[in-house]
């Protein structure tokens, strides 16, 4: 088997002790899945299944993570058995096949196997708050203020018609919110993805029913992972 993540070191995220892990997948975290080749393992969620509760509960996650997320990445496995893509990293990977309808569904379970992962990063327990001071700096000059950022994050996770995702994103010097339809990323436009926002049914309806807006007040209100964001400035 090649283990490639046996050969990566943690990011300073990890070793800061985020990625505590709660499952019987703790061997992988979030941010080595991007640089794993196959087979690709399901990341260990950097915290318990309950500790977003009450904003996404303990069932939501157990779903979402438990059997979502490990679906795409078993999809992923199989879709890429035996092909030339089967050495090449997952982020690279995504590169590789968007936009190419021959490799639609490697493309979509790579996509939602790195978007899932990187979703977990964008949430923590006791999140919310203030942004880092050189983020704040940079949301205030590309929004106005961290609360327009915030608004403009919970229009496009409540308004995107059908699955999605909503992300803030660095787009060349300014911090953007932007809309992805089904598993597309913004690493397939050429932009730096800072936070993740998962818009699919899967995410909220069990909490929240069609209340999709409630799901992402509460998600953004308290959950967002502003350091999570501004690691990813680097
Ligand atoms: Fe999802």
């Amino acid at each position: 088997m090649n283990f490639l993540h046996a050969q990566l070191q943690p990011s300073p995220l990890q070793e800061g002790g985020h990625s505590a892990g709660s499952s019987d997948h703790a061997g992988v975290s979030t941010a080595m899945l991007e640089h794993m080749g196959f087979p690709y393992e399901l990341p260990a969620l950097p915290y318990a299944l309950d500790a977003l509760s009450p904003f996404i509960s303990e069932t939501t996650l157990r779903f979402h993570y438990g059997k979502h997320h490990k679906t795409y990445i078993d999809a992923l496995n199989k879709a890429i058995d035996d092909t030339e893509f089967e050495a090449m990293p997952l982020r690279a990977l995504i590169q590789a096949t968007a936009g190419k309808p021959g490799q639609a569904t490697l493309f979509n379970n790579a996509a939602q196997a790195w978007n899932h992962a990187f979703y977990w990063d964008s949430l923590a327990p006791g999140g919310a708050g203030e942004p880092p001071p050189m983020l704040k700096q940079m949301i205030d000059a590309s929004f106005g203020s961290v609360e327009a950022c915030k608004q403009a994050l919970t229009e496009a996770a409540s308004t995107h018609f059908g699955s999605g995702w909503a992300w803030l994103v660095l787009d060349g010097k300014k911090v953007s919110v932007v809309k992805t339809g089904d598993a597309d990323n913004p690493l397939t436009r050429g932009m730096t993805p800072l936070l993740a926002i998962d818009v699919w049914e899967h995410a909220y309806y069990l909490d929240y029913q069609n209340r999709r807006k409630d799901h992402a007040t509460g998600v953004i209100e308290h959950l967002i992972n502003w350091n999570f964001a501004a690691s990813n400035l680097a």
